[in-house]
């Protein structure tokens, strides 16, 4: 469950000003009968999810797992962002017990980074997740080319055939194509569901099981997020309780900066701009959305926020209870003067550093803070909150009166690669 804390949002407007507009964006989102609404499945997916599939990824996962040593993640955008958000917040950088190691390629250029991944597989047994709904991406296929052949010098091709698991469209594109010419075992994204709503589908849940992420306690968060937010109820509905605050936030500010307090939540950040950006940056519309990490970030991006051009509203995410915890060790010497702080939680010190900023931003810097609280972050509670940005987003976007589901933008830098490159038909 999640709570949101809307008393320092400095809204003006009442909610219940909204709820024409909201039972007819319910009455849309349910019927699909809206911009885009053909690309409404991640809607009630969690409570109708392919459940023979899902069995496939846990048992898939298991095998990996016993049979490899890295995981190479191979997508970019929704095909990527997702997995590794999910990964990091719950595992951290340095996870505390042994477990498949996962990377990631396929979502850079970066001669560099690509290079240096190859590298480090060369000693190292991998397999390799490629997942493009389209098939066609070329950040995704160059970099399952360069793996693909990797692989297949270490392990020759029969063997490097059974270490690759292609997700997909159901039935068309590039990588179904060769995944079934290859052989290679296949998982499926649905043709209604978008790469930046395509989490807790194979998408991510191939990946998430393999770093040992209890899959199903992920689908149940959020199979109770879509149980409580598939309704029109603004005075409980939080997900458009939010799309709300941000709807009357934009009539004032350009930026929405989500905030974190762990570093590990960094790649939430990335998966929350994507969906909204990717979802909401058209017709000259929607909210910039930024990030920042907190304490980090207080001493760099701090300074703009509390002083600088007026122009965004905080997100700030926070989990009241860290998944480990450790306290200020005193010392006798106190060179350092922080024996006041002996004995006290780093935790403690964490939410006093939270609790300052917010008033600082508030009282001073009047910036309108959103505030989103966990209990904790757990995959039930993850699953959950997914789900809520998901809708949340959808509302946002029909409140702006755009399609949240496509992204028409992203084509044009696309054509003026392909022609730069010398492709066929560019
Ligand atoms: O949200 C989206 O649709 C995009 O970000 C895609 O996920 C991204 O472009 C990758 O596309 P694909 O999965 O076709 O390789």
């Amino acid at each position: 469950m999640i709570q949101l804390d809307l008393t320092q949002a400095r809204l003006k407007k009442n909610f219940s000003e909204y709820q024409d507009r909201i039972t007819r964006i319910t009455d849309m989102i349910a019927k699909k009968s809206g911009p885009g609404g053909d690309f409404l499945g991640w809607d009630q997916w969690p409570l109708n999810y392919n459940k023979a599939e899902f069995e496939t990824i846990i048992q898939t996962a298991k095998h990996i797992q016993s049979n490899y040593d890295v995981l190479v993640v191979t997508g970019i955008g929704g095909s990527y962002l997702g997995a590794r958000a999910v990964i990091e917040a719950l595992n951290g950088f340095y996870p505390q017990k042994k477990k498949l190691e996962i990377l990631y390629l396929g979502q850079t250029f970066s001669p560099t980074y690509t290079q240096q991944v190859l590298t480090y597989l060369e000693n190292k047994s991998f397999a390799i997740n490629v997942i493009s709904k389209s098939g066609t991406t070329t950040e995704t296929a160059i970099a399952f080319r360069l793996l693909r052949q990797l692989l297949e010098k270490k392990i020759g091709k029969e063997k490097a055939k059974k270490a690759i698991f292609a997700t997909t469209d159901v039935e068309k594109g590039a990588l179904r194509q060769m995944a079934d010419t290859e052989g290679y075992q296949t998982f499926s994204l649905p043709d209604d569901i978008g790469g930046r709503y395509s989490v807790l589908t194979a998408v991510g849940l191939l990946p998430i099981a393999c770093s040992g992420i209890d899959i199903r306690a992920l689908m149940e968060g959020a199979a109770e997020a879509c149980k409580l937010y598939s309704n029109n109820l603004i005075e409980s509905n939080l997900a458009i309780q939010y799309a709300i605050s941000r709807h009357q936030l934009y009539q004032e500010k350009s930026v929405e900066m989500f905030v974190m307090y762990e570093p590990h939540f960094s790649m939430i950040s990335e998966w929350l701009k994507q969906l909204f950006a990717e979802s909401e940056g058209k017709e000259t519309k929607g909210l910039l959305p930024g990030s920042v990490n907190f304490s980090t970030d207080l001493h760099s991006v701090g300074q703009f926020i509390q002083e600088g051009a007026p122009l965004l509203f905080e997100t700030v995410l926070y989990v009241n209870k860290p998944a480990l915890d450790l306290v200020v060790p005193s010392s006798p010497e106190d060179h350092d003067g922080l024996n006041y702080l002996a004995g006290k939680p780093l935790s403690f010190v964490n939410e006093k550093a939270y609790l300052g900023t917010l008033q600082a931003h508030v009282e001073e810097g009047h910036v309108p803070v959103i505030q989103i609280h966990l209990d904790q972050m757990n995959a039930k509670n993850l699953g959950h909150l997914l789900y809520f940005f998901m809708k949340t987003c959808a509302y946002s976007g029909y409140l702006l009166n755009i399609n949240p589901f496509n992204q028409p933008g992203v084509e044009i830098y696309k054509r003026n690669m392909f022609k730069l490159l010398g492709k066929k038909g560019y």
